[in-house]
């Protein structure tokens, strides 16, 4: 089945070579982009999706995201904004929660959110697990996870438990062999959550090269709440992305810039702790690879929105429009090492969304509206 999308007014490529192309139409053969061109030119295709001069972008890649989980914490973030930090410390309630829930509970409240993050643009997202923190309940985390998404991490040094209180290296070691054997055939990536209060820079390192060892690919929860050696370490071992990257000195930035390591930012993390939002722009002009993903969880960032994190990046993080929608597609792919998503060209997954606007411009310029009309997953109109 060919399906031609006509009548695109303003086509966001991410392609270096297209940039951004008006008056444009795309074929979609089955799950790819097969043709790209002058609207003028489309070629006859088995059905037609006219955008009557809208906007048409890669779907939004949010590759930072922990659904795995139950309940909420809506007190928490109540406290939070009548003034109380943020310290990490109510992980520990939904690890709680998590593991009183059944496996439907867990799988019905993380498709909800991938459902509603899809109706908003997404197309892809990762989930990571970190909210079980034992042998069988970080496995059942992956498992579940795996059954609804491809991009999947163990987060399973999320926190040291409270059975572990006091014992955080020996729950390192579970965490880098028998936990690590059991998740491995639902995990494609692994994390840690490298901060003070969390877990230092060796103790993530044998967690991660451990994870290595197996086959995973590394990424890292780095210097969220202050600075620290997560991104350092992050550049150190290769991983596909530093995330949060809040808090960052100047050697942090040339460590970045010198590598292939994604500096994935998450402002509805600083927005919902009412934090300093990080400065894109010191990151931009180091000629950083900069990704936008939601970090959607219970605690620090309840939003699946990509719109919204567009809009807070280029208001609170110097970031333009189209940086802002490059980091939110492109930027995403990239920090999931994925050459086939957030770009449009001929070959790439057909996931698109064609927006209620003329112009990308709108996604910030529109803040909290909903602007996208149609989603096109794996070439299929949603
Ligand atoms: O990315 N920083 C660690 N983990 C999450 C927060 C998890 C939570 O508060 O439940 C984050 O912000
Ligand atoms: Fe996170």
């Amino acid at each position: 089945m060919s399906l031609a999308v006509t009548g695109i007014g303003e086509l966001v490529t991410n392609d270096p070579h297209l940039g951004i192309v008006h008056d444009a139409a795309i074929v979609v053969e089955g799950d790819r982009i097969a043709w790209i061109g002058p609207s003028s030119q489309a070629p006859a295709a088995d059905s037609r999706l006219d955008a009557d001069g809208a906007a048409v972008l890669p779907g939004f890649v949010d590759s930072h995201a922990h659904l795995i989980f139950a309940g909420d914490r809506a007190a928490e973030f109540g406290a939070r904004m009548a003034g109380e930090a943020y310290t990490g410390g109510g992980i520990r309630t939904t690890v709680a929660a998590t593991r009183a829930a059944s496996d439907d509970d867990l799988r019905r409240n993380a498709r909800r959110l991938v459902g509603e993050a899809l109706r908003q643009g997404t197309t892809t997202i990762e989930i990571k697990s970190g909210y079980g923190l034992s042998v069988p309940e970080e496995a059942r985390s992956l498992r579940l996870a795996a059954e609804i998404v491809e991009e999947t991490t163990f987060l399973g040094a999320h926190v040291v438990p409270a059975e572990y209180a006091g014992r955080a290296d020996d729950y390192v070691d579970l965490v880098r062999s028998e936990m690590l054997e059991a998740v491995t055939p639902y995990a494609k990536w692994v994390d840690v959550f490298c901060e003070r209060g969390a877990f230092d820079a060796d103790q993530a390192r044998a967690i991660l090269t451990a994870g290595a060892k197996r086959g995973l690919g590394l990424r890292l929860h780095a210097n969220q709440l202050g600075p620290g050696p997560g991104v350092r370490l992050a550049v150190e071992l290769g991983a596909a992305s530093a995330d949060h990257c809040t808090h960052l000195d100047d050697g942090d930035i040339a460590a970045l810039s010198g590598s292939d390591t994604v500096a994935t930012l998450l402002p509805g993390a600083e927005f919902s702790t009412r934090s300093p939002y990080p400065d894109a722009r010191r990151l931009l002009d180091a000629g950083v690879t900069v990704a936008l993903a939601t970090d959607c969880n219970p605690g620090s960032s309840y939003t699946s929105s990509m719109p919204f994190c567009i809009a807070l990046a280029v208001r609170e993080m110097r970031m333009t429009p189209a940086e802002a929608v490059f980091a939110a597609t492109a930027g995403g792919a990239a920090a999931l090492r994925r050459d086939d998503l957030g770009i449009v060209r001929v070959g790439a997954r057909a996931d698109l969304i064609v927006l209620d606007a003329p112009s990308h411009l709108h996604l910030a310029y529109r803040p909290g509206v909903p602007l996208i009309r149609t989603i096109l997953h794996n070439g299929v109109p949603q």
